[in-house]
């Protein structure tokens, strides 16, 4: 099975030439969804880690199911105002304005080997954000794995301090 062949993609979504790549048409197949993630699961079996962590949305959607099979806690990385209790907040630069992310103070004890884990690899500014989060709690990030990379976007170069992975490239 060819799962760039489930992927459906865009083209001017959500803006004139982007080619977005629609994810919903390979999660809606089962066997698809499920060999995308035995192959997330594959890439990083030689990585020891303690725990799971994905931003919403869409990293919820890779790291959740990966976190039942391999029997790993999951840490979700969310936009401000959604987690209820204490929370760590970074702030990163958009080409217009500012956006940030936002993790539970108390979801990772320091030490801990942490496995990163999203969907998609664009330019690497939410995962460097992801990261900036971790390390301000002490996690030591072990990977960051994603379903789906953008080579020509070269996020590589942003995460160019950690070991990164992917399964399927465009
Ligand atoms: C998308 C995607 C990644 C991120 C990649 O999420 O799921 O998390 O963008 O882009 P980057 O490498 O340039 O940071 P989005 O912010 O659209 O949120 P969603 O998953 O909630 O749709």
């Amino acid at each position: 099975m060819n799962l760039k062949d489930k992927i459906r993609v865009v083209e001017d979504f959500p803006k004139e030439g982007i080619s977005f790549k629609d994810i919903t048409t390979l999660l809606q197949d089962g066997k698809a969804y499920k060999r995308a993630v035995d192959l997330c699961i594959e890439a990083v079996k030689d990585k020891e880690f303690d725990i799971i962590i994905g931003p919403e949305a869409r990293g919820f959607l890779i790291g959740a199911p990966m976190s039942y099979a391999t029997g790993k806690g999951f840490v979700p990385v969310r936009k401000p105002g959604k987690l209820p209790y204490e929370t760590v907040k970074y702030e990163y630069e958009l080409e217009y304005g500012t956006d940030a992310l936002e993790i539970h103070r108390d979801s990772i004890k320091p030490g801990q080997k942490v496995l990163i884990v999203d969907d998609l690899l664009a330019t690497g500014g939410t995962i460097l954000s992801t990261i900036k989060l971790i390390e301000q709690l002490g996690g030591q990030v072990v990977s960051v794995l994603f379903l789906i990379e953008l080579e020509f976007l070269n996020g590589r170069d942003t995460l160019k301090d950690y070991d990164v992975k992917s399964v399927i490239k465009y």
